[in-house]
């Protein structure tokens, strides 16, 4: 035996805007991993109403609405708040104020080229954006490196965010004092799954999603009428699988492999249906969400045990967010 002290689990940033419902594209993309690291790593995970604010600021009662539906979805695939915790951003006012003291040394150049937020801004009037949704960016810095995270999982289209939150660390531990670790972004193991009408991300907005939440039937319908490959009119014809969305999701969720893999060489060979393709897709779909809508319907008897999970989680960051805003003033020697 050793009297060494136990190790210091490192720290873990990500978050979801409270939009809406989650759905299996979240899954792949972000919650498997964080379901994954919550034994290893000491983790944080954020519903950042202020960042969803930014995309409807005129509609608080979807972002009330969607912090419980978020809240529920987490823990319905098994995010554990015993083991993990849960952050309103709202609730964490340091947030803000951190958010608030960065973009003093962020370059305005650096927002302006962040190529996901071009994407973003294209898909609006870019009359309409409001200051606070193009500086979105510099928000999700802050709230990585409000608990000095040194981990966060994201989706492959927030990869930018992730490196101007080491930008941002970087210039501010070389001009003021080391605070911050630099962060790294860990992607999924499926960086983006496609819609079911094949476009290129499944979205709410561009409502081509299978929910989380999803019942059975519902499931059903929907790979029934999902993108396969166009030139198949008979079953008979081969067909492809590389980028055939059926095929991409029966590898993300099919746990049959052998029934996966015999079903492409069959596929090619022009030798099943794409009922029958789609038919095991909705099996295997329903079987991996089993779980998943009890754990939700556990916990939605219990509205009260959520906002609770919300507000200790948040209350447990602010204690770290607190000692990050101390030392951070007195580093840039905001003390009078
Ligand atoms: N932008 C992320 C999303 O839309 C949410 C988010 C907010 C986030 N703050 C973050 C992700 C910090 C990672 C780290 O889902």
């Amino acid at each position: 035996m050793t009297n060494q002290t136990p190790k210091i689990k490192e720290r873990l940033l990500s978050g979801m805007r409270p939009t809406g419902l989650l759905h299996l594209g979240h899954f792949v993309g972000a919650l498997e991993n964080w379901l994954n690291f919550q034994d290893e790593f000491d983790c944080f995970f954020l519903i950042s109403d202020y960042q969803a604010l930014g995309d409807y600021p005129d509609r608080i009662e979807l972002i009330r609405k969607a912090v419980y539906e978020v809240t529920l979805d987490w823990l319905a695939v098994g995010l554990d708040p015993q083991k993990c915790t849960f952050v309103v951003q709202s609730y964490v006012p340091e947030h803000a104020e951190l958010h608030m003291l960065l973009s003093m040394i962020t370059p305005l150049s650096e927002i302006k080229r962040n190529p996901t937020l071009k994407t973003e801004m294209k898909q609006f009037n870019l009359k309409q954006i409001s200051l606070g949704f193009f500086n979105y960016p510099g928000s999700q810095v802050a709230d990585i490196l409000l608990p000095r995270a040194q981990i966060v999982p994201v989706g492959e289209d927030q990869l930018p965010h992730i490196e101007l939150a080491k930008k941002i660390a970087r210039k501010f531990n070389n001009t003021y004092k080391n605070i911050f670790p630099i962060p790294r972004a860990i992607i999924g193991r499926v960086p983006r799954l496609p819609g079911i009408d094949g476009n290129f991300k499944m979205s709410k907005s561009l409502d081509n999603a299978i929910y989380l939440s999803d019942d059975e039937k519902t499931v059903i319908k929907k790979v029934k009428k999902m993108y396969t490959d166009p030139k198949r009119i008979h079953a008979n014809i081969p067909g492809t699988v590389e980028g055939n969305p059926v095929f991409i999701y029966h590898d993300a969720f099919n746990s049959n492999v052998e029934e996966v893999n015999y079903l492409k060489e069959l596929y090619r060979e022009g030798k099943v249906s794409d009922v029958e393709v789609k038919e095991k897709l909705s099996r295997a779909l329903n079987q991996f969400l089993v779980l998943i809508r009890e754990r939700r319907k556990k916990f939605e008897r219990w509205p009260k045990l959520l906002r609770e999970i919300l507000y200790e989680g948040s209350k447990r960051e602010r204690k770290l967010a607190k000692e990050t805003i101390e030392i951070v003033k007195e580093a840039m020697g905001i003390i009078y």
